[in-house]
């Protein structure tokens, strides 16, 4: 098995980085700006066919949800058009696609998990060029698997763990919104959740499935805030804010928990408790 990682710097590709070493029967090839960038067509066939791939997993994607709003043109140019691009090369070498979405394609409406068909409704323009990436995944990947995650965080990049383990050091006190929910996902979980799955691929199988995966447990960013806070032993005190007190750029989905029954029974994924990986990578983080 030959493996493509795109957008390999950030926080899932370099979890899935972490994880590649120990597995000897799958040779990745990790890459990200400026060496290949996924809107770049003839870039990214050049290096499918030099190493004969035979899955690409895209983690590359605009993810600055607010900066979004005001860039909408490379945001869709990365996140539709580039995930086009990756749709055509794995169509050419018949190679695999694992394509990694967001819970920012529903608008939070609901009161009960999203489950894989519930129809998106995305509140922004990230939200709307990670579901049109989906569908161009959908219209041109002979085959594919798109999996949808939620409020990730890792050891790298930028995330909302590092900006609480900031200001939780720097102030007395920080308001954090209680009235969006969802459940946070540790990068190293999902990157593992990835793994096993590509693991226990059947290469002569088409796919043309889309996944939820998150960690389990459901919270608002306030008890995500607070539990950061209790597990570091900082004393900073956390009060609970609605939305309205903290404007964005965006509208942030309400309720955003992705329903993961489906990614549990077809592939037999134990998934670890939220509280349980934000322990272990605050252990990480040291
Ligand atoms: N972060 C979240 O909370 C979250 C939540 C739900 C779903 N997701 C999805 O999960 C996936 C992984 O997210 P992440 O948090 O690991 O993202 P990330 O840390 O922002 O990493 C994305 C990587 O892609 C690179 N990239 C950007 N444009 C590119 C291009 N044109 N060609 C190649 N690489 C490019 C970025 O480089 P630069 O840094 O130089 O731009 C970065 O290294 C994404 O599909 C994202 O939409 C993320």
């Amino acid at each position: 098995m030959n493996i493509l990682v795109t957008g390999s710097d950030g926080q899932l590709g370099s979890e899935l980085k972490k994880l590649a070493v120990q597995k000897e029967e799958m040779h990745f090839f990790f890459h990200d700006l400026p060496d290949v960038d996924i809107t770049d067509k003839e870039r990214v066939a050049q290096v499918c066919r030099k190493h004969d791939i035979t899955v690409i997993v895209n983690c590359a994607a605009y993810t600055a949800v607010d900066r979004a709003e005001e860039d909408a043109e490379t945001v869709f140019r990365v996140n539709r058009d580039g995930a086009a691009v990756l749709a055509r090369a794995a169509k050419e070498c018949g190679a695999l696609l694992m394509h990694v979405s967001t819970d920012y394609v529903f608008n939070g409406e609901s009161c009960v998990p999203y489950r894989e068909n519930d129809l998106p409704s995305p509140l922004g323009v990230y939200g709307r060029s990670k579901w049109e990436g989906e569908e161009e995944v959908r219209r041109i990947a002979p085959s594919y698997m798109i999996v949808r995650t939620s409020w990730l965080y890792s050891t790298h990049g930028h995330n909302f763990v590092k900006t609480m383990l900031r200001l939780g050091e720097e102030r007395e006190e920080l308001k954090v919104v209680f009235d969006q929910v969802g459940s946070p996902t540790y990068a190293a979980d999902l990157a593992g959740a990835l793994l096993s799955i590509l693991a226990r691929c059947d290469s002569a199988h088409t796919y043309a499935e889309t996944y939820h995966y998150s960690n389990e447990g459901v919270c608002s960013w306030y008890d995500f805030a607070r539990a950061i806070m209790k597990f570091k032993g900082l004393r900073c005190t956390v009060l609970p804010v609605g939305s309205e007190e903290y404007p964005t750029k965006v509208k942030r989905p309400h309720y955003s928990v992705l329903h993961k029954g489906k990614i549990k029974e077809h592939w037999g994924l134990d998934i670890p408790h939220w509280q349980d990986s934000l322990e272990k990578m605050l252990a990480k983080f040291g």
